[in-house]
């Protein structure tokens, strides 16, 4: 349950620089108690920063945080056993067995006793993993890595995870098992801030941040995102996308034109009206094109006109 009022991680104008590189600028970000927060944002935009500074593996240039109630200049060390931090280049022990990967953790987080044995088997159920707990983590599949990962990760109850692209590069499968998990996790009132290219995967999240050279530039709910981007669109496939987007650029009624490798987004005041036009003016160019078809807006397109507004 998301208690509305209650902020478990706050950020005020908190910046990172390394040397002239404003990493993270300014960040004022709040994550509310149990929500599954998404951070997007293209390569170098500042999201691992984001997430070090507030697990605490940072210095902070300027600015303040609060994680779980504890600052984080001043309490760092009391943070730390609230959280879990899942890092983008994560390393688990590959001469090690998976269940001997989570005793590592239990040992550095001091989990003993009865309680560790149980949690142990916990995870290793919740990542179904209990079949291969004696098969070395180096032999697991991409997908099942991760999810030894994120159970390392949980093997101290973490109040608040940290898991920066915790599935890139997985197959959609086990993508969605990974996410099957946080959805556990989630109902049990775990707090998750999470980063990721994947717009599937930023639209499981209550709200999604999207960052750009370090600063904030929108944060909202994905459909309110979704909501943002004007006009009606549609999609089709071209060859030469460059001398496409010259065209339709300049046709009446053409709002926005974006192009995604040889698909050509583009967002039309009234598809009705000016679908006929735009066909005529591709065939009067002799500028062949298939698969052309409406298509509702998503957060992906809102993202891509929102960054080329700043950019020109
Ligand atoms: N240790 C460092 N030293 C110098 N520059 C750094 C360091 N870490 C990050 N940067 C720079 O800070 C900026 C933000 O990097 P960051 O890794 O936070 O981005 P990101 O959004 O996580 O990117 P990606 O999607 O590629 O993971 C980049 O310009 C990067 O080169
Ligand atoms: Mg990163």
């Amino acid at each position: 349950m998301i208690d509305d009022d209650k902020f478990i991680i706050e950020t005020q104008s908190l910046s990172r620089h390394f040397g002239t590189t404003q990493a993270v600028e300014s960040l004022d970000l709040t994550v509310r108690e149990g929500e599954i927060f998404g951070l997007v944002g293209p390569d170098g935009a500042g999201k691992t920063t984001t997430i070090r500074l507030l697990a605490g593996l940072l210095n902070i240039t300027s600015g303040s945080a609060t994680v779980a109630g504890f600052d984080l200049q001043r309490q760092a060390e009391a943070i730390k056993p609230r959280i879990g931090y899942m890092a983008q280049q994560f390393s688990l022990y590959g001469d090690l067995s998976v269940e001997e990967n989570l005793a590592f953790f239990a040992d550095i987080y001091r989990v003993s006793g009865e309680e560790r044995q149980q949690r142990t088997e916990r995870l290793l159920q919740f990542a179904q993993l209990t079949e291969f707990k004696q098969r070395r983590a180096v032999h697991l599949s991409g997908g099942m890595q991760k999810k030894l990962a994120l159970a390392c990760t949980l093997i101290h109850q973490p109040q608040v995870l940290l898991l920066d692209e915790p599935t890139t590069g997985v197959d959609p499968v086990s993508r969605r098992e990974f996410w099957d998990i946080l959805a556990e996790l989630h109902h049990d009132g775990t707090t998750i801030l999470i980063s990721t290219p994947y717009m599937d995967e930023a639209e499981r999240c209550q709200r999604v941040g999207l960052l750009y050279e370090g600063r904030l530039m929108m944060c909202d709910q994905p459909r309110r995102i979704r909501e943002m981007t004007a006009g009606e669109l549609v999609e089709f496939h071209v060859e030469d996308w460059q001398r496409t987007q010259r065209i339709l650029a300049g046709l009446d009624g053409v709002l926005e034109v974006q192009t995604y490798g040889n698909v050509m987004r583009i967002f039309l005041d009234s598809a009705d009206k000016r679908l006929p036009s735009l066909e005529a003016a591709l065939r009067a160019k002799k500028i062949p094109y298939r698969g052309l078809r409406r298509k509702l807006a998503g957060m992906e397109e809102a993202f891509v006109s929102l960054i080329r507004s700043v950019e020109d």
